[in-house]
C-alpha cells in the first residue's frame, strides 16, 4: 500500500471548504432555464421505475465509483442536485447489500477546492492491497481546465464511507503547456491498476484532433503521478474517449478477476464512451506490461460499429471487481429519451441499468451480460406458456402478469430454415437493418418475438424481435428493438435498434430476456451476446393497462419452446 500515513494525517487534517457551485459546458447540454431547484415532481408518475436505480428526483448521468466495502455496495453517480438538466455536478451517494435495494446518503464529493470548484465530474474507485478504497476524479478548476483529484474515506470503520476527504495534493494530473494535453478534454479516469513493479497505472479519457486516447499516468504511492511517453491506446478518427474502463477477464472460467489481475490466464478489455455520437464500443485485446500499452486483437472494430455492451441507449458505462461474490459487474447510464420540458415537467431525467455480470464469452471473441442473479429477489406472480408452435401472422396475449413491471424469458425455435430470406451483403450495418424492417414488416423467419408495454389496441407497443437471414455461408441473426411505436406522444425520440447475434440457430434456440420497467425495456439476447436497452414513454400502455403479447410477424411458423414471465416486485430504491 503506498499511501503514506503523513499523506493521510494532512488529509484527516484538511477541512471542506465552502460549497459553491459554478455552471459550465461538459459534453452535455447546459441549460439555465433547467437549473432552478425543482418542485415536488407530480404524485401520478408512469414512467417513473420501479426496479431501476433512480434518486427521487432530479438529473441524474454517469455511475461513479462502484465498488464493495465491507460487504456493502457503493453505487455513486453525477447528480444535479438543482434541477432536472445537467449542471451543477456533484457525487450522489447509495448503498445496498443486494445490489437491489438501495438506501441514499449525502452527496460524498462536491465542489470544495480549487482543483473540482467548478464541479466534481466522473471517477472511480481503486481497492489498495490493504482493503482501502480511494477515487481518483475529475475536478473543474477556476480556469475551467479538467484536473484529477484524489479523495480517501475519512472513517474506515464505517461501511457506508460516508464522508471523504480530498487530498491536500489535489489535482494530482493536471494539463499544461509542456505536457500537451488538452485542458477542455482530459476526464474520468479509470480505476488503477497495480503492475509487479509495484506501480500503480491508470488511464484518462482525452483526445488530440480526432485521435481518441487513453493517456496514461503511473505512481509509486497514488499521490504523485506521472505522466506516460505515450498512452495505453489511441484511434484515429475517434473523437474524444469518455469514460475509458481498462480491465482483465478470465479465460476460462465467468469468474471477475481484479483489476490488477495479469498473466495467460486473462486477456484485456478497452471500453471507451464516444462523446461525439453518444456510443461505447469495446476491444478485447492483450496488455503488454513491458511496454505499457493494449493491443487489440487482429481484426477488431475500433469505432462503435464494433463490439458494445449495448446497442440501445447505454453510455459512460464502468464495471468494478466484486470481491463479495468473485464476478465483475458492469453499471451503466440510460438517459432519457424524452425533451427536456418533458423531464422537467417529470421532475427527474436519467435511470441506471440492472447492474450485470459481464465475462468473456467462451469464443474468446466477445463478451456477454447477465443482470445480476439478485434481481430476481424481485420475481413474484409467474406465468409460463406451454410449448407451442406460433404461425406466422399470429400474436398471443400472456395475462396474469403486470405487464408494466416484467421480466420475461422466452426461447424460440425456427425449424425451416432454408427459408431464411437472404442477406444482402451489403446490410452490414445492424441498426439500419432494424429500421429498414421494423416489426410491421412481414419477413419469412420473422420477426418474432414480444410486444412489451403494448395498448390493448396496440395504438403504442414495443418490439423486441428476431429475424433469421441466410447469409452466405451461416444463418445470421438480426436481434432489433423497435420503439417506433412506442409512444402516442410525438416528441420523444422513438431510434430503431439493432444488434446481430452470434447464435446459430440450425444447432441453437434463440432466448431472449426483457426486464420491463415502465420505461425501460432492457433486452439481453442469445443468453446475453447482445443486449439493447431502450427509453420508452407509453401514454395508453401504462400501468394496469399495458399488455404482454408474444408475437410473430414472419410468413414461417416458429415453435415456442420455454417461456415465463414474472410480475416484479417494486424495489427499496433511495
Ligand atoms: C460522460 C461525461 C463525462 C464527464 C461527466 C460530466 O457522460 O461527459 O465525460 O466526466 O459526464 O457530468
Amino acid at each position: 500500500m503506498a499511501i503514506s500515513s503523513a499523506w493521510l494525517f494532512f488529509f484527516l487534517c484538511s477541512l471542506f471548504l465552502s460549497h459553491g457551485v459554478l455552471e459550465l459546458e461538459a459534453s452535455h447540454h447546459f441549460d439555465p432555464n433547467l437549473q432552478v431547484s425543482s418542485t415536488t415532481p407530480p404524485e401520478y408518475q408512469p414512467h417513473r421505475t420501479s426496479y431501476h436505480f433512480q434518486p427521487p428526483k432530479n438529473w441524474i448521468n454517469d455511475p461513479n465509483g462502484p465498488m464493495v466495502y465491507k460487504g456493502i455496495y457503493h453505487l455513486m453517480y453525477q447528480y444535479n442536485p438543482e434541477g432536472t438538466a445537467w449542471g451543477n455536478i456533484v457525487w450522489a451517494h447509495s448503498t445496498s447489500t443486494d445490489l437491489v435495494n438501495w438506501t441514499p446518503h449525502d452527496p460524498i464529493i462536491y465542489p470544495s477546492q480549487p482543483s473540482d470548484i467548478n464541479g466534481c465530474w466522473s471517477g472511480s474507485t481503486t481497492i489498495m492491497p490493504s482493503g482501502t478504497p480511494v477515487i481518483l476524479y475529475t475536478g473543474i478548476n477556476p480556469k475551467q481546465e479538467q484536473v484529477q483529484n484524489l479523495a480517501m474515506p475519512k472513517n474506515l470503520s464505517d461501511p457506508y464511507l460516508t464522508e471523504w476527504v480530498k487530498s491536500p495534493k489535489n489535482p494530482v494530473m493536471s494539463p499544461s503547456p509542456e505536457n500537451h494535453i488538452n485542458a477542455s478534454s482530459f476526464r474520468d479516469p479509470s480505476t488503477a491498476w497495480l503492475g509487479p513493479d509495484g506501480t500503480w497505472r491508470v488511464v484518462i479519457g482525452s483526445k488530440t484532433d480526432r485521435r481518441g486516447l487513453a493517456i496514461l499516468y503511473s505512481s509509486k504511492d497514488f499521490v504523485t503521478w506521472i505522466l506516460s511517453q505515450h498512452p495505453l491506446h489511441s484511434v484515429e478518427g475517434n473523437g474524444m474517449w469518455e469514460c475509458p474502463d481498462f480491465f482483465p477477464v478470465s479465460i476460462d472460467s465467468n469468474r471477475g478477476v481484479d483489476t490488477s489481475t495479469l498473466g495467460p490466464k486473462v486477456k484485456h478489455v478497452l471500453k471507451v464512451s464516444l462523446d461525439d455520437t453518444k456510443y461505447e464500443y469495446y476491444t478485447i485485446g492483450t496488455y503488454d506490461l513491458d511496454k505499457d500499452i493494449y493491443v487489440p486483437n487482429i481484426g477488431s472494430v475500433e469505432s462503435d460499429l464494433g463490439l458494445r455492451y449495448d446497442y440501445g441507449k447505454f453510455y459512460a458505462s464502468k464495471t468494478f471487481f466484486d470481491s463479495l461474490k468473485n464476478r465483475r459487474i458492469l453499471w451503466g447510464w440510460l438517459n432519457e429519451s424524452s425533451i427536456p420540458d418533458d423531464d422537467r415537467k417529470k421532475g427527474w431525467a436519467g435511470v441506471q441499468a440492472i447492474p450485470r455480470t459481464l465475462w468473456l464469452d467462451k469464443s474468446g471473441k466477445q463478451l456477454v451480460q447477465w443482470p445480476i442473479t439478485e434481481i430476481e429477489m424481485l420475481r413474484g406472480q409467474q406465468v409460463n406458456l406451454p410449448q407451442q408452435v406460433l404461425k406466422g401472422g399470429l400474436a398471443l396475449e400472456v395475462s396474469g402478469v403486470t405487464a408494466a413491471q416484467a421480466d420475461v424469458v422466452i426461447s424460440f425455435k425456427a425449424s425451416d430454415l432454408e427459408k431464411a430470406e437472404v442477406l444482402d451483403p451489403s446490410w452490414t450495418n445492424p441498426q439500419v437493418l432494424c429500421k429498414q424492417k421494423s416489426a410491421s414488416v412481414k419477413g419469412s423467419l420473422g420477426p418474432f418475438g414480444l410486444l412489451v408495454l403494448a395498448s390493448k389496441g396496440l395504438q403504442e407497443f414495443t418490439a423486441v424481435f428476431y429475424r433469421i437471414f441466410k447469409g452466405q455461408n451461416k444463418y445470421v441473426v438480426l436481434m432489433c428493438s423497435d420503439q417506433s411505436r412506442s409512444s402516442l406522444n410525438d416528441s420523444t425520440d422513438k431510434a430503431n435498434y439493432g444488434a446481430f447475434l452470434d447464435v446459430d440457430p440450425v444447432h441453437e434456440e434463440l432466448s431472449l430476456r426483457s426486464l420491463i420497467d415502465h420505461s425501460i425495456v432492457e433486452s439481453f439476447g442469445g443468453g446475453g451476446k447482445s443486449v439493447i436497452a431502450a427509453r420508452v414513454y407509453p401514454t395508453l400502455a401504462i400501468d394496469g393497462q399495458a399488455q404482454l403479447q408474444v408475437f410473430n410477424n414472419g410468413t414461417e411458423n416458429v415453435q415456442i419452446t420455454s417461456m415465463s414471465a414474472w410480475s416484479m416486485k417494486k424495489a427499496l430504491i433511495n
